[in-house]
């Protein structure tokens, strides 16, 4: 593989130092964006000198950062929801689709009714999409099965993408995202759906805390599913209306707390302090109009703040994390540097990736962005895809057209 050299950046940001698992956001501002080199050598990044050997990628008034890491998509599924997206602008609440037989339940049936070939097809064209936009590294979720034969598919579907793709994947198994009409109540399907916990893909398992999916109890025995068989726990909470989740969650060590729109004022503090992950996504809070999750107070107490796209056909259809960072920053009041670390070295940190992805670090993996402007752009040039040269591994997989000047 030929040693690059990135020189000449505006930027390049690195880590308050080296070594660390995360950044929680009160210390963002500690972030370095010095202007200056990045070179590679083979699949590792050799160090932050120019190196004359090597092939040159001219990085005038460019940040250099660290690959994105996508931790929260509900990739594979089939199809898209345009016509509830219509629904919902005009006034029909999410919960109500749902009841109705929408929602997570019509994906399933989409999910039912093509075939692997055609699923692979859609979430490949996804990756790309999200390759384009910065995104290195990212997690997919079973969760669009509803039948334990169709959780199964999903999950070896999700591994048959991840051998395809340029990008490190992670897989979630999202074993309760809904009640399938043929069980009696959320217990029956949990003792179903149970043995998939161990599946080879899975490095996690996720729940989905809501009024109209499951409850507290059930959070709880997935904590317990997840210790057994050695996997992170991970909850889709407080999304729409505020359930207390979060104390059942970090009583029973979730890596992440996601969402959290509706966070009770008394859980923000424990959460801010605990070593658990809060994961928020404000492309689903924007398009579902929920309510706004309390992003700067988390921040200003120390959360492991994370971001992410929750790519998925109904609450988020939406694949660039550039723009989230956008949202982000304008819903939550977070500055550039704050909205870096929650969508790289915390987000790498929740798929436990962090020791390798995550921070541009001597050592690490070659997995670097190059934007075409300084960071504070990404969020101000709003909708713009900032995204100029991507390199996975040390090799460069995507080079915007109108920036292929930029290499020797
Ligand atoms: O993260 N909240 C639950 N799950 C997904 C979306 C489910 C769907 O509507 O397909 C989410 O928002
Ligand atoms: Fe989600």
């Amino acid at each position: 593989m030929t040693p690059l050299s990135l020189e000449n950046a505006a930027q390049v940001a690195r880590p308050p130092r080296d070594g660390l698992p995360y950044v929680r956001l009160d210390r963002a501002a500690d972030v370095v964006l010095d202007g200056g080199a990045l070179a590679t050598d083979g699949d590792r990044i050799a160090g932050f000198a120019a190196d004359a050997t090597a092939r040159r990628i001219d990085c005038t008034g460019c940040a250099v950062i660290p690959g994105l890491v996508d931790c929260h998509t509900h990739l594979p599924f089939a199809g898209w929801r345009a016509e509830e997206y219509a629904m919902k602008v005009a006034g029909r609440p999410y919960e109500e689709i749902a009841r109705a037989g929408g929602g997570i339940a019509s994906s399933a049936r989409a999910f039912a009714e093509s075939g692997d070939d055609a699923v692979l097809a859609q979430a490949t064209a996804l990756t790309r999409e999200m390759l384009r936009h910065g995104t290195t590294s990212f997690e997919t979720k079973s969760g669009y099965g509803l039948s334990v034969d169709a959780e199964r598919r999903a999950l070896d579907l999700a591994a048959r993408l991840a051998r395809e793709v340029p990008q490190t994947v992670r897989s979630t198994a999202l074993l309760a995202h809904a009640i399938p009409a043929d069980y009696a109540g959320a217990g029956a399907w949990l003792d179903a759906v149970a043995p998939l916990a161990a599946h080879d893909a899975a490095t996690a398992l996720d729940i989905y805390v809501e009024s109209v999916a499951f409850g507290l109890d059930d959070l709880a025995r997935m904590g317990e599913l997840a210790r057994a068989n050695g996997r992170d726990l991970r909850a889709h909470v407080e999304q729409f209306s505020t359930m207390r989740s979060v104390p059942v969650a970090l009583e029973h060590g979730a890596r992440s707390v996601d969402h959290l729109a509706c966070l009770h004022p008394d859980d923000l503090g424990p959460l801010a302090a605990a070593e658990c992950a809060a994961v928020l996504l404000p492309g689903a809070e924007v398009l579902g109009d929920e309510h706004v999750a309390p992003g700067r107070a988390l921040a200003d107490a120390g959360a492991i703040g994370v971001l992410a796209t929750d790519l998925n056909p109904g609450t988020s259809p939406v694949a660039s994390l550039p723009l989230i960072a956008g949202l982000a920053v304008r819903r939550y009041g977070w500055t550039p540097r704050e909205a870096l670390v929650a969508m790289t070295l915390n987000a790498a940190w929740v798929l436990r990736r962090h020791e390798d992805l995550g921070s541009l670090e001597a050592g690490k993996r070659a997995d670097v962005v190059v934007l075409d402007a300084p960071l504070e752009h990404v969020p101000y040039r709003f909708g713009h895809n900032p995204v100029a040269i991507v390199i996975v591994g040390g090799e460069i997989v995507h080079v915007r057209e109108d920036q292929a000047w930029r290499l020797a």
